[in-house]
């Protein structure tokens, strides 16, 4: 190649290394200036060139304001372990989780999503757990908004964490029984709120269970109790770090896959939407988060509800084990991460992250 047939931006860069970093690569100087061609007539990178401007044409933003942490509470006193498969994240005995508790409210994190783990003695065909009086969410719930009652405290509602096999009813020959199961998680919800919860989180994909979960809460004086549906919650495999050592509630045999939802279709989550808002869901979820984003968008236009997303455990695995390998920046993909679900039209993003999050952005 002869010195005449290298192009302008070659050249440049051959004998003015010095300017080009600074008026290409880098910031652009003060004077802003930059030889132009006359063309093209509207320059994007005119209100990218430095973080002033980019700040105020931002489309979307993350805020504390967004955030629910969930937490896990064991039995037991003066317990705080951290969960291996979802590093950052404890099992905490009820003391230990208002001390939690607290630092979620001094961070400004809204709310937090609490999961149970009960004593695997307590587990049985039933899920008789899952609603007793004082079983170990109800406790907990009692316990929080006794000490943090600024804190919401909204319980996620399932029986997988009850039953002696793990899976999210009752079974009949294998089968998840539907109507049945929905009643026992009315019954659970119910005791929740009870207890003091906030807004209950159904999370089973049982046909009709917002309904049922609604009717209890209304007959027994709790018209004002929010539910937040997990309506569109896909049978997925990014919940294993979630169930096999978050709940310890690994299924002895089957899948989910005749209540959850099949990863293949989004129409169905639209229909799904659509029945938990008719039976009167006040928040819908899309679950999983990140590679269901299409879905979180699609809700958002089609619905324009109050709209939660679920960055589930194994979104977060995958990022703290690739940063831990120094293979990717923590902070600058969690955030990458979660901005992308603000953009797809989230309200709520249920995270493991939230507290750093928080932590940045404070
Ligand atoms: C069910 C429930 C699950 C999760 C939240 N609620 C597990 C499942 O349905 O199999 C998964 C959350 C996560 O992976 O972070 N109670
Ligand atoms: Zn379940």
């Amino acid at each position: 190649m002869t010195m005449n047939n290298k192009s302008a931006v070659t050249l440049l860069e051959e004998n003015m290394p010095q300017q080009r970093t600074q008026t290409i690569g880098g910031p652009a100087p003060s004077y802003g200036r930059e030889a132009g061609t006359g063309f093209p007539a509207r320059r994007l990178r005119r209100l990218r060139q430095n973080d002033r401007f980019r700040r105020l044409v931002r489309e979307h933003s993350l805020s504390i304001d967004d955030l629910i942490l969930p937490l896990f509470v064991v039995p037991g006193h003066g317990i705080k372990h951290e969960i291996n498969a979802i590093p950052g994240n404890y099992h905490l005995s009820i003391d230990k989780l208002i001390e939690e508790a607290k630092e979620i409210r001094d961070l400004g994190i809204p709310g937090i999503l609490l999961f149970g783990v009960p004593d695997p003695k307590e587990k049985d065909l039933l899920a008789t757990g899952a609603y007793a009086p004082n079983g170990i969410v109800q406790e907990a719930v009692r316990a929080l908004k006794k000490n943090v009652p600024e804190l919401l405290v909204v319980t996620d509602v399932c029986l997988c964490e009850y039953t002696t096999h793990s899976h999210c009813g009752i079974l009949q020959d294998g089968y998840l029984l539907n109507d049945a199961s929905k009643d026992v998680l009315a019954r659970t919800a119910l005791s929740h709120v009870q207890a003091g919860s906030d807004m209950v989180a159904p999370a089973a994909m049982l046909d009709g269970q917002i309904r049922a979960l609604r009717q209890t809460l209304d007959d027994d004086g709790f018209v004002n109790t929010p539910i937040m549906a997990y309506s569109a919650k896909y049978a997925s495999k990014l919940y294993d770090p979630f169930f096999k050592e978050g709940t310890q509630s690994t299924l002895s045999h089957g899948d989910k896959k005749t209540h959850q939802m099949d990863f293949s279709n989004s129409n169905e989550a639209m229909r799904e939407i659509a029945m938990d808002i008719e039976e009167g869901a006040d928040i819908v979820m899309v679950k999983p988060a990140l590679y269901y984003l299409d879905i979180v968008y699609r809700a958002k236009t089609e619905f324009q509800m109050p709209l939660a997303t679920y960055n589930v455990s194994g979104e977060y695995a995958m990022i703290d084990a690739a940063a831990r390998i120094g293979r990717l920046d923590k902070k600058l993909i969690m955030m990458e991460a979660l901005i992308s679900m603000k953009r797809a039209g989230a309200d709520i993003i249920i995270t493991y992250f939230a507290k750093e999050v928080a932590n940045e952005l404070k």
